[in-house]
């Protein structure tokens, strides 16, 4: 199979969504004659947190969505935060609100607090506990980014899903949590593995779909793989100022039978995921 083949191109994709929404977004605009808004809360001054919001903020703007910045001090109160979160919910002009995580050290135990506290319809990342529940009846209205970019990109191409052996590294409420139910859903048979996983090469070994997102550059070797499995590579980790996945992509290349690449894969897919919820966000206000 030749190279480009197999590649999930979660750019390309993603670049197709965000034109095929620019003209949604622009015809609804022309009936309503409202425009879709997104508020970006940003507490603190960490660069990674800052680049994300900046580049969620462009690609809104290149679609169609407005957005505004809530620059927040690292040391604001809570209470203060949860005001500035109601203010949003009560600001009619804004549809959608994200938080970007994670939170400086000092609030990050009151996480979701804060999540529960924006109003379940402007919640564009899928992590309020109404949101969460629903997912569990397998209602996907907002269910989280990422998720929902894996599942359209395995779609896209075709990729059956229906009675795979599906193992997701990773447990959080941001990624492996919400792709159980996704997964299930969809017939698939999940394991989900985490740090605790004792010999984790015999899940992976066995995974027609590996799903990965722990952070590690080169976690994944074409020796913990079997031949022919489709890889989803969503982990972001730097080293020595390159971003990079969790999966030794050249290494592995030869045993997929798809892959993603890692930039241009899950990022971009997760970015358009955020603007299709905020759209969904504003006509269910409408
Ligand atoms: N491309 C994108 O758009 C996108 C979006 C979201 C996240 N990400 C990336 O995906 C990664 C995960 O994000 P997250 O927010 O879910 O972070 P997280 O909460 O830190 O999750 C990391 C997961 O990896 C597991 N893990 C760590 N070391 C392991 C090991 N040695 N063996 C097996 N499992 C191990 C952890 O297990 P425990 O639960 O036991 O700690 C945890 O479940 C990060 O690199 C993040 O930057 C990328």
């Amino acid at each position: 199979m030749g190279k480009i083949l197999k590649i999930l191109n979660g750019k390309e994709l993603a670049l197709k969504l965000n034109l095929e929404l620019k003209d949604k977004i622009s015809s609804f605009i022309k009936t309503s004659g409202i425009n879709p808004k997104l508020a970006a809360v940003l507490v603190g001054d960490d660069p990674a947190s800052k680049l994300y919001v900046n580049i969620k903020r462009k690609t809104c703007s290149e679609i169609g969505i407005g957005s505004i910045l809530v620059d927040l001090d690292k040391n604001i109160t809570k209470s203060k935060l949860l005001d500035e979160i109601e203010k949003l919910n009560k600001d009619k002009s804004v549809h959608g609100i994200l938080l970007q995580l994670p939170l400086p050290r000092d609030l990050q135990p009151y996480t979701s607090e804060f999540i529960e506290q924006i109003d379940p319809i402007k919640d564009v990342d899928g992590l309020h506990p109404i949101n969460r529940g629903k997912l569990f009846d397998y209602n996907e209205d907002f269910v989280p980014c990422t998720p929902k970019g894996i599942i359209t990109l395995l779609e896209h191409y075709n990729i059956e899903i229906q009675g795979k052996n599906v193992v997701i590294i990773n447990r959080s409420n941001l990624v492996g949590k919400p792709l159980i139910f996704m997964l299930l859903k969809r017939n698939a048979t999940v394991t989900v593995c985490h740090s605790y996983t004792k010999n984790l090469d015999v899940y992976t070994k066995k995974a027609d779909i590996l799903i990965v997102a722990v952070g590690k550059s080169k976690f994944i070797t074409k020796e913990k793989v079997k031949e022919g499995v489709i890889i989803i590579d969503v982990g972001i980790s730097r080293e020595n100022g390159k971003l990079s996945g969790d999966v030794d992509f050249e290494g592995v290349f030869d045993k997929c039978s798809w892959i993603t690449p890692n930039p241009g894969g899950i990022g971009p897919m997760t970015v358009s995921f955020l603007l299709q919820n905020t759209f969904n966000a504003y006509k269910k206000q409408l």
